[in-house]
Protein backbone atom coordinates (compact mmCIF):
# COMPACT_ATOMS: atom_id res chain seq x y z
CA UNK A 1 0.00 0.00 0.00
CA UNK A 2 1.45 3.76 -1.03
CA UNK A 3 1.92 5.97 1.85
CA UNK A 4 -0.30 8.78 1.94
CA UNK A 5 1.92 11.99 1.13
CA UNK A 6 3.07 13.51 3.98
CA UNK A 7 1.38 17.08 5.38
CA UNK A 8 3.77 20.27 4.71
CA UNK A 9 4.74 22.36 7.80
CA UNK A 10 6.13 25.78 7.09
CA UNK A 11 7.77 28.33 9.30
CA UNK A 12 9.97 31.74 8.89
CA UNK A 13 13.02 32.50 11.04
CA UNK A 14 13.51 36.00 11.22
CA UNK A 15 17.16 37.20 11.38
CA UNK A 16 17.12 39.75 13.87
CA UNK A 17 19.84 38.35 16.41
CA UNK A 18 22.71 36.02 17.86
CA UNK A 19 21.13 32.45 18.32
CA UNK A 20 20.74 31.46 21.93
CA UNK A 21 20.10 28.83 24.06
CA UNK A 22 16.20 30.17 24.43
CA UNK A 23 15.67 29.49 20.58
CA UNK A 24 17.81 26.48 20.42
CA UNK A 25 14.94 24.78 23.24
CA UNK A 26 12.02 26.79 22.18
CA UNK A 27 12.37 27.11 18.35
CA UNK A 28 15.38 25.07 17.09
CA UNK A 29 14.69 22.04 18.66
CA UNK A 30 11.16 21.57 18.00
CA UNK A 31 11.17 22.38 14.63
CA UNK A 32 13.85 19.48 14.04
CA UNK A 33 11.28 16.99 15.82
CA UNK A 34 8.57 18.41 13.64
CA UNK A 35 10.40 17.77 10.45
CA UNK A 36 10.43 14.23 11.75
CA UNK A 37 6.30 14.01 11.27
CA UNK A 38 5.65 16.71 8.16
CA UNK A 39 7.57 17.62 4.75
CA UNK A 40 9.08 20.62 6.76
CA UNK A 41 10.06 24.17 5.08
CA UNK A 42 12.26 26.56 7.00
CA UNK A 43 12.93 29.89 5.55
CA UNK A 44 15.16 32.74 6.61
CA UNK A 45 12.71 35.98 6.68
CA UNK A 46 14.95 38.52 5.27
CA UNK A 47 12.73 41.19 4.03
CA UNK A 48 10.86 40.73 7.44
CA UNK A 49 13.69 42.30 9.26
CA UNK A 50 14.46 44.35 7.09
CA UNK A 51 11.24 46.55 8.45
CA UNK A 52 14.06 46.76 11.71
CA UNK A 53 17.14 46.05 10.69
CA UNK A 54 19.50 49.04 8.79
CA UNK A 55 22.81 47.52 8.52
CA UNK A 56 23.25 45.55 5.14
CA UNK A 57 26.63 43.84 7.09
CA UNK A 58 24.38 42.59 9.93
CA UNK A 59 21.43 41.65 7.62
CA UNK A 60 23.62 39.69 5.53
CA UNK A 61 25.41 38.72 8.87
CA UNK A 62 22.45 37.51 10.59
CA UNK A 63 20.81 35.64 7.60
CA UNK A 64 23.59 33.53 7.02
CA UNK A 65 24.18 33.09 10.99
CA UNK A 66 20.89 32.22 11.72
CA UNK A 67 20.51 28.88 8.59
CA UNK A 68 24.24 27.89 9.90
CA UNK A 69 23.02 27.66 13.32
CA UNK A 70 20.02 25.35 12.27
CA UNK A 71 22.18 22.95 10.30
CA UNK A 72 24.86 22.88 12.62
CA UNK A 73 22.10 22.06 15.34
CA UNK A 74 21.34 19.09 12.96
CA UNK A 75 18.90 20.54 10.23
CA UNK A 76 19.37 18.15 7.25
CA UNK A 77 18.99 20.34 4.23
CA UNK A 78 18.76 17.15 1.97
CA UNK A 79 15.39 16.17 3.85
CA UNK A 80 14.19 19.70 4.86
CA UNK A 81 14.11 22.20 2.25
CA UNK A 82 15.36 25.45 4.02
CA UNK A 83 15.93 28.81 1.57
CA UNK A 84 16.18 32.21 1.72
CA UNK A 85 12.86 34.14 1.13
CA UNK A 86 14.57 36.65 -1.02
CA UNK A 87 15.36 34.06 -3.36
CA UNK A 88 11.93 32.85 -3.81
CA UNK A 89 10.51 36.33 -5.51
CA UNK A 90 7.19 34.50 -6.45
CA UNK A 91 6.66 35.53 -2.45
CA UNK A 92 6.59 39.09 -3.42
CA UNK A 93 4.33 38.82 -6.35
CA UNK A 94 1.79 36.74 -4.37
CA UNK A 95 2.09 39.41 -1.70
CA UNK A 96 0.66 42.23 -4.00
CA UNK A 97 -2.31 40.03 -5.27
CA UNK A 98 -3.48 39.32 -1.56
CA UNK A 99 -3.05 43.05 -0.62
CA UNK A 100 -5.49 43.39 -2.81
CA UNK A 101 -7.92 40.80 -1.21
CA UNK A 102 -7.20 42.11 2.38
CA UNK A 103 -8.94 43.95 4.53
CA UNK A 104 -7.12 47.65 5.53
CA UNK A 105 -8.92 47.02 9.24
CA UNK A 106 -7.15 43.92 9.39
CA UNK A 107 -4.13 45.77 9.44
CA UNK A 108 -4.83 48.11 11.61
CA UNK A 109 -5.97 45.40 14.47
CA UNK A 110 -2.33 43.46 14.22
CA UNK A 111 -0.77 43.59 17.30
CA UNK A 112 2.67 44.67 16.39
CA UNK A 113 1.50 47.83 14.49
CA UNK A 114 -1.12 48.46 17.03
CA UNK A 115 2.07 48.18 20.34
CA UNK A 116 3.89 50.72 18.21
CA UNK A 117 1.06 53.11 18.45
CA UNK A 118 0.81 52.17 21.86
CA UNK A 119 4.17 53.68 22.54
CA UNK A 120 4.11 56.33 20.33
CA UNK A 121 0.87 57.64 22.40
CA UNK A 122 2.91 56.58 25.32
CA UNK A 123 5.83 58.64 24.15
CA UNK A 124 2.87 61.54 24.10
CA UNK A 125 3.21 61.71 20.05
CA UNK A 126 0.47 63.91 18.51
CA UNK A 127 1.20 61.53 15.47
CA UNK A 128 0.65 57.88 16.33
CA UNK A 129 2.18 56.72 13.03
CA UNK A 130 5.06 58.40 13.61
CA UNK A 131 8.37 56.65 12.62
CA UNK A 132 6.35 53.32 11.94
CA UNK A 133 6.55 52.36 7.85
CA UNK A 134 4.91 50.41 5.54
CA UNK A 135 6.89 47.33 6.02
CA UNK A 136 5.71 47.01 9.46
CA UNK A 137 2.09 48.09 8.64
CA UNK A 138 2.19 45.28 5.82
CA UNK A 139 4.13 42.70 7.63
CA UNK A 140 0.66 40.16 8.11
CA UNK A 141 0.36 40.17 4.27
CA UNK A 142 3.54 39.32 3.07
CA UNK A 143 3.58 36.05 6.07
CA UNK A 144 0.74 35.19 4.23
CA UNK A 145 1.96 35.07 1.01
CA UNK A 146 5.04 33.38 2.94
CA UNK A 147 2.57 30.71 4.17
CA UNK A 148 -0.25 30.45 0.45
CA UNK A 149 2.95 30.56 -1.86
CA UNK A 150 4.08 27.09 -0.24
CA UNK A 151 0.71 25.40 -0.32
CA UNK A 152 1.39 24.70 3.49
CA UNK A 153 -1.11 22.96 5.86
CA UNK A 154 0.70 23.70 9.29
CA UNK A 155 2.17 26.57 10.52
CA UNK A 156 4.24 25.96 13.57
CA UNK A 157 4.60 29.57 15.88
CA UNK A 158 4.93 30.79 19.07
CA UNK A 159 2.22 32.69 20.24
CA UNK A 160 3.52 35.80 19.54
CA UNK A 161 3.04 34.69 15.61
CA UNK A 162 -0.49 33.05 16.20
CA UNK A 163 -2.15 36.15 14.91
CA UNK A 164 -0.35 36.80 11.82
CA UNK A 165 -1.39 32.48 11.06
CA UNK A 166 -5.12 33.91 11.45
CA UNK A 167 -4.36 36.58 9.40
CA UNK A 168 -3.18 34.36 6.47
CA UNK A 169 -5.78 31.75 6.83
CA UNK A 170 -8.79 34.68 6.66
CA UNK A 171 -6.81 36.44 3.40
CA UNK A 172 -6.21 32.81 2.21
CA UNK A 173 -10.71 33.03 2.83
CA UNK A 174 -10.87 36.32 1.08
CA UNK A 175 -9.13 35.26 -2.36
CA UNK A 176 -11.42 32.47 -1.96
CA UNK A 177 -14.29 33.89 -1.61
CA UNK A 178 -13.51 36.30 -4.88
CA UNK A 179 -11.88 34.23 -6.87
CA UNK A 180 -12.49 30.52 -5.31
CA UNK A 181 -13.96 29.35 -8.63
CA UNK A 182 -10.57 29.83 -10.35
CA UNK A 183 -8.45 28.20 -7.81
CA UNK A 184 -8.26 27.91 -3.78
CA UNK A 185 -5.77 28.60 -1.73
CA UNK A 186 -4.98 26.29 0.79
CA UNK A 187 -6.19 27.52 4.01
CA UNK A 188 -3.58 27.11 7.19
CA UNK A 189 -3.13 25.59 10.34
CA UNK A 190 -1.70 27.09 13.72
CA UNK A 191 0.35 24.39 15.56
CA UNK A 192 1.71 25.59 18.68
CA UNK A 193 4.90 23.75 19.62
CA UNK A 194 6.20 25.83 22.24
CA UNK A 195 2.22 25.42 24.25
CA UNK A 196 2.57 21.60 24.26
CA UNK A 197 6.35 21.60 25.24
CA UNK A 198 5.73 24.68 27.77
CA UNK A 199 9.34 25.56 28.06
CA UNK A 200 10.81 29.26 28.52
CA UNK A 201 14.72 29.20 29.22
CA UNK A 202 15.53 31.73 31.54
CA UNK A 203 18.30 34.15 31.02
CA UNK A 204 21.05 35.51 32.82
CA UNK A 205 18.93 37.73 35.34
CA UNK A 206 15.92 34.91 35.69
CA UNK A 207 13.82 37.01 33.09
CA UNK A 208 12.59 35.18 29.59
CA UNK A 209 16.19 34.21 28.17
CA UNK A 210 15.52 37.73 24.87
CA UNK A 211 17.73 39.41 22.80
CA UNK A 212 15.47 42.47 23.94
CA UNK A 213 16.39 41.67 27.61
CA UNK A 214 20.43 41.62 27.14
CA UNK A 215 20.07 38.59 28.78
CA UNK A 216 21.40 35.92 26.85
CA UNK A 217 23.68 33.14 26.20
CA UNK A 218 24.63 32.90 22.35
CA UNK A 219 24.90 29.51 20.73
CA UNK A 220 28.32 29.86 19.81
CA UNK A 221 30.60 32.33 21.39
CA UNK A 222 33.94 30.95 22.83
CA UNK A 223 34.82 28.58 25.03
CA UNK A 224 36.02 31.29 27.92
CA UNK A 225 32.76 33.66 26.83
CA UNK A 226 30.49 30.90 27.68
CA UNK A 227 32.03 30.33 30.81
CA UNK A 228 31.76 33.86 31.68
CA UNK A 229 28.80 33.83 31.07
CA UNK A 230 27.05 30.76 32.87
CA UNK A 231 29.40 32.51 35.94
CA UNK A 232 26.65 35.74 35.46
CA UNK A 233 23.55 33.41 35.73
CA UNK A 234 21.54 35.42 39.13
CA UNK A 235 22.17 32.91 41.85
CA UNK A 236 20.69 34.15 45.48
CA UNK A 237 22.78 34.08 48.32
CA UNK A 238 22.03 30.63 50.20
CA UNK A 239 25.34 28.78 51.44
CA UNK A 240 26.82 26.21 50.03
CA UNK A 241 25.27 23.67 52.83
CA UNK A 242 21.59 24.81 53.07
CA UNK A 243 19.11 23.10 51.54
CA UNK A 244 17.94 24.82 47.97
CA UNK A 245 14.69 24.48 45.62
CA UNK A 246 15.88 23.78 42.34
CA UNK A 247 12.91 24.85 40.77
CA UNK A 248 13.38 28.21 42.42
CA UNK A 249 16.66 28.29 40.38
CA UNK A 250 17.69 29.56 36.92
CA UNK A 251 20.88 28.01 36.62
CA UNK A 252 18.90 24.48 37.33
CA UNK A 253 16.43 25.49 34.86
CA UNK A 254 18.71 25.94 32.41
CA UNK A 255 20.56 22.53 33.98
CA UNK A 256 17.83 20.56 33.51
CA UNK A 257 16.83 21.32 29.46
CA UNK A 258 20.56 19.76 28.68
CA UNK A 259 21.66 17.22 30.73
CA UNK A 260 20.37 13.99 30.85
CA UNK A 261 17.52 12.86 33.05
CA UNK A 262 19.73 10.92 34.92
CA UNK A 263 22.28 13.54 36.01
CA UNK A 264 19.66 16.21 36.37
CA UNK A 265 17.88 14.05 39.14
CA UNK A 266 21.28 13.66 40.77
CA UNK A 267 21.57 17.12 40.84
CA UNK A 268 18.16 17.60 42.03
CA UNK A 269 18.35 15.87 44.84
CA UNK A 270 21.70 17.46 45.92
CA UNK A 271 20.37 20.49 45.83
CA UNK A 272 17.80 19.78 47.95
CA UNK A 273 19.37 17.86 50.38
CA UNK A 274 21.79 20.37 51.03
CA UNK A 275 25.64 20.50 50.69
CA UNK A 276 25.74 21.53 46.75
CA UNK A 277 26.73 25.18 46.09
CA UNK A 278 25.76 27.32 43.03
CA UNK A 279 29.06 27.47 41.93
CA UNK A 280 29.39 23.72 41.54
CA UNK A 281 26.48 23.66 40.17
CA UNK A 282 27.36 26.36 37.85
CA UNK A 283 30.63 24.27 36.89
CA UNK A 284 28.42 21.45 35.92
CA UNK A 285 25.98 23.34 33.69
CA UNK A 286 29.12 24.65 31.77
CA UNK A 287 30.74 21.44 31.30
CA UNK A 288 27.23 19.84 30.10
CA UNK A 289 26.80 23.07 27.77
CA UNK A 290 30.17 23.22 26.54
CA UNK A 291 30.16 19.62 25.79
CA UNK A 292 26.59 20.07 23.78
CA UNK A 293 27.87 23.18 21.95
CA UNK A 294 31.94 22.51 20.87
CA UNK A 295 30.74 20.06 17.67
CA UNK A 296 28.05 22.21 16.78
CA UNK A 297 30.42 25.57 16.87
CA UNK A 298 32.87 23.81 15.09
CA UNK A 299 30.61 23.11 11.81
CA UNK A 300 29.01 26.53 12.63
CA UNK A 301 32.47 27.91 12.25
CA UNK A 302 32.61 25.97 9.01
CA UNK A 303 29.80 27.11 7.72
CA UNK A 304 30.05 30.38 8.70
CA UNK A 305 33.24 30.97 6.23
CA UNK A 306 32.77 33.08 3.26
CA UNK A 307 33.30 30.58 0.44
CA UNK A 308 31.42 27.61 2.38
CA UNK A 309 28.58 25.44 0.82
CA UNK A 310 26.16 27.57 2.84
CA UNK A 311 24.81 29.65 0.25
CA UNK A 312 24.75 26.73 -2.30
CA UNK A 313 22.64 24.75 0.29
CA UNK A 314 20.21 27.39 0.64
CA UNK A 315 20.28 28.32 -3.56
CA UNK A 316 19.26 24.20 -3.60
CA UNK A 317 16.35 24.70 -0.96
CA UNK A 318 15.05 27.77 -2.92
CA UNK A 319 15.21 26.00 -6.14
CA UNK A 320 13.11 23.19 -4.45
CA UNK A 321 10.83 25.90 -2.90
CA UNK A 322 10.26 28.24 -6.14
CA UNK A 323 9.00 24.77 -8.30
CA UNK A 324 6.25 24.46 -5.38
CA UNK A 325 6.03 28.03 -5.46
CA UNK A 326 5.46 28.57 -9.65
CA UNK A 327 2.72 26.18 -9.42
CA UNK A 328 0.54 28.20 -6.76
CA UNK A 329 1.49 31.65 -8.24
CA UNK A 330 0.28 30.32 -11.68
CA UNK A 331 -2.61 29.22 -10.16
CA UNK A 332 -3.58 32.27 -8.66
CA UNK A 333 -2.73 34.31 -11.84
CA UNK A 334 -5.41 32.70 -14.25
CA UNK A 335 -7.99 32.61 -11.41
CA UNK A 336 -7.23 36.60 -10.86
CA UNK A 337 -7.12 37.14 -14.41
CA UNK A 338 -3.31 37.94 -15.28
CA UNK A 339 -2.26 35.92 -17.55
P1 LIG B 1 14.13 36.87 21.25
O1 LIG B 1 13.17 36.85 22.41
O2 LIG B 1 15.53 36.65 21.66
O3 LIG B 1 13.95 38.10 20.37
P2 LIG B 1 12.74 35.60 19.15
O4 LIG B 1 11.51 36.36 19.53
O5 LIG B 1 13.46 35.96 17.91
O6 LIG B 1 13.76 35.63 20.38
O7 LIG B 1 12.36 34.07 19.17
C1 LIG B 1 12.56 33.17 18.12
C2 LIG B 1 12.03 31.83 18.57
O8 LIG B 1 12.72 31.34 19.74
C3 LIG B 1 10.56 31.86 18.97
O9 LIG B 1 9.96 30.65 18.53
C4 LIG B 1 10.59 31.91 20.48
O10 LIG B 1 9.44 31.34 21.04
C5 LIG B 1 11.83 31.09 20.81
N1 LIG B 1 12.41 31.58 22.05
C6 LIG B 1 13.04 32.77 22.22
N2 LIG B 1 13.45 32.91 23.49
C7 LIG B 1 13.06 31.80 24.16
C8 LIG B 1 13.18 31.36 25.52
N3 LIG B 1 13.81 32.10 26.44
N4 LIG B 1 12.66 30.15 25.86
C9 LIG B 1 12.04 29.40 24.93
N5 LIG B 1 11.89 29.77 23.64
C10 LIG B 1 12.39 30.95 23.24
N1 LIG C 1 6.95 36.72 11.53
C1 LIG C 1 7.71 35.58 12.04
C2 LIG C 1 8.51 36.06 13.27
O1 LIG C 1 8.63 37.24 13.49
C3 LIG C 1 8.64 35.04 10.98
C4 LIG C 1 7.88 34.61 9.76
C5 LIG C 1 7.86 35.24 8.57
C6 LIG C 1 7.05 33.46 9.65
N2 LIG C 1 7.08 34.56 7.68
C7 LIG C 1 6.57 33.46 8.30
C8 LIG C 1 6.67 32.44 10.53
C9 LIG C 1 5.70 32.47 7.85
C10 LIG C 1 5.79 31.45 10.06
C11 LIG C 1 5.32 31.46 8.73
O2 LIG C 1 9.03 35.23 14.00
Amino acid sequence: MQEAPRKVSLTGIKPTGEPHLGNLVGAIRPALELAERYDAMYFIADYHALTTIRDPDLLRHYSRSVAATWIAAGLDTDRVTMYRQSEVPETFELAWALSCVSAKGLMNRAHAYKAARDKNAEAGKADLDSGINMGLYNYPVLMAADILLMDADVVPVGKDQAQHVEYAADIAGSFNHLFGRGYKLKIPELVLPEAQAGKTLPGLDGRKMSKSYANTIPLFVKESQLKKLVRRIATDSTPVEAPKDPDASHAFQIFEQFATEAEAAAVRKRLEAGGMGWGELKDRLFEVLNELLTPLRARYDELMEPDSELDALLAAGAERARARARVVLSNVRTAVGID
